[in-house]
């Protein structure tokens, strides 16, 4: 289990994160939802070490992570798949692929490159292919792709279907299912409500740093308030 406790986090004299509190179980799609600026990208950077907390908790099964560097981070068992896709422009899909390979925490869900190449086939096809001239949403699963082969337990995925075509959020729709199936711990960040709601066994909205809802899809949907104070644009 994954476990936040009181996280603050600061960008100079910014404070951004103020007292999180968050807990995501092997297994299960949580995701935040939460205007632009909320705090939501700054949650997953000081989980995984990209920026340091300035106080406050980060346990993964008993270990206290927060404040460790991003490698440790992601030798702990959490995998990242940030915004910005993070992949060799200059090296093939499988020279990306071989790169994420890592050999994980015991316990931990493993993947194959053949496996992920069975999501999404075209990937497969392109596999010799330098990553550079791969389309957006190509890229963005090999980014995925690459975290998976890190064999973590929980995984952290910021806003994955960004100015994508429906067919590949289609893709991550299903390879998050997987994950899922495969007992890994999902926190997915998006923008797009209607595939978070499908797909989520929990939602919180974020505000002003801070959780400021938790609960199940329904009550989510049912909450007008939290909705028009925390997300809708009046
Ligand atoms: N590198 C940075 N330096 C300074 N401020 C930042 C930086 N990144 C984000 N912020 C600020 O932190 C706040 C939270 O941003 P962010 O975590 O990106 O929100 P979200 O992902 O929910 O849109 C915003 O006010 C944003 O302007
Ligand atoms: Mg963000």
């Amino acid at each position: 289990m994954l476990t936040v406790n009181d996280l603050h986090a600061h960008y100079g004299k910014s404070h951004v994160l103020n007292g999180v509190r968050y807990q995501l179980k092997p297994g299960e799609i949580g995701t935040i939802l939460g205007r632009n600026g909320s705090g939501r990208s700054t949650l997953c950077k000081s989980i995984i070490g990209l920026l340091p907390p300035t106080s406050g908790s980060v346990n993964l099964g008993g270990r206290e992570l927060a404040g460790r560097a991003p490698h440790e981070v992601s030798r702990a068992g959490i995998g990242y798949v940030p915004e910005e896709r993070e992949i060799f422009l200059n090296l093939s899909v499988d020279e990306n692929m071989t790169i994420g390979r890592k050999k994980g925490i015991p316990g931990a869900p493993t993947w194959t490159p053949e496996e992920l190449y069975d999501l999404f086939p075209r990937l497969r096809e392109r596999r010799r292919v330098k990553a550079g001239s791969l389309s957006g949403g190509e890229q963005q699963m090999l980014t995925m792709f690459r975290t998976l082969l890190g064999n973590p337990l929980m995984i952290l995925i910021d806003e994955p279907t960004e100015g994508l075509a429906p067919k590949i959020v289609g893709v991550v729709r299903d390879t998050v299912l997987e994950m899922k199936r495969r007992g890994i711990g999902v926190l997915l960040l998006e923008q797009k409500l209607s595939l978070a709601l499908q797909i989520a066994d929990h939602v919180a909205v974020m505000g002003h740093g801070e959780i400021v809802f938790e609960g199940s899809v329904e009550e989510f949907r049912a909450n007008h308030e939290v909705r028009t104070r925390w997300l809708e644009v009046s």
